[in-house]
């Protein structure tokens, strides 16, 4: 039986052959995404121009490894943005932001012609909620929107000891069960104080690599 980073392994050595050469691609951030950067540097690092990154976490990576980091302000396209997962469902909506990442994962991937999600088959879920849904919140806001969350049925802590790296809190909202994620995205988006939520419905995958037992399957 293969352990959940062999899995993480195999999803980011396919991710691989979605990556064009001389390009700059877009990084996102977490334990799936550091095993691909690991696997970009040993095996791709002078054939791309270098990477937008999602985080400070992955920037740091990303330089160890000498690949270049550029401003996304200076970039004109990117082709291909490759990211993880806390959860993703049949039609590549997926929660992410468990490392707290998400308000620069969604700008990134905004950006991107192709998103490629990179996931162990634990990922994959019917219906989207078991994942606490991370919310990034400007800190003065934060009971208003909590109050909020209350009444769309959801259940928010504060993540404790937490600021992600535009110095704003996340509340992690447990109990939501959502049916109907682009809907749900938009509610949670529109509250006064939310800088963005980690459902990516909107702006979902375009390609989900799952590593199973049996090996990588490429869902569209
Ligand atoms: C970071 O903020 C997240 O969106 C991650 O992409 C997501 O949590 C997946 O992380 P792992 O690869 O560590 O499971």
């Amino acid at each position: 039986m293969l352990s959940p980073d062999q899995l993480k392994l195999a999803a980011a050595r396919k991710a691989l052959e979605f990556v064009p050469e001389d390009a700059i691609i877009g990084i996102g951030t977490g334990s799936t995404v550091n095993i691909f950067i690991e696997e970009l540097a040993a095996t791709m690092k002078g054939r791309i121009k270098g990477a937008v990154s999602s985080s400070e976490a992955s920037t740091a990576r990303l330089k160890a490894h000498h690949i270049p980091v550029f401003d996304l302000n200076s970039v004109d396209e990117i082709p291909v943005y490759i990211d993880g997962a806390d959860e993703i469902n049949h039609y590549l909506h997926m929660i992410k932001g468990g490392g707290g990442a998400l308000t620069r994962e969604k700008i990134v991937a905004a950006v991107a012609q192709e998103f490629i999600c990179i996931a162990d088959a634990s990922k994959y879920v019917d219906v989207l909620g078991k994942f606490p849904v991370p919310i990034e919140v400007i800190p003065m806001a934060r009971s208003l929107v909590a109050r909020e969350l209350v009444k769309l049925g959801g259940h928010p802590e504060l993540r404790q000891d937490f600021t992600t790296d535009n110095g704003n809190i996340i509340l992690d909202v447990y109990g939501m069960h959502i049916a109907k994620p682009v809907e749900v995205e938009e509610l949670i988006n529109h509250l006064p104080g939310v800088v963005t939520c980690g459902l990516f419905a909107r702006r979902r995958a375009d390609v989900l690599l799952l590593a199973r037992e049996s090996g990588v399957e490429v869902l569209r």
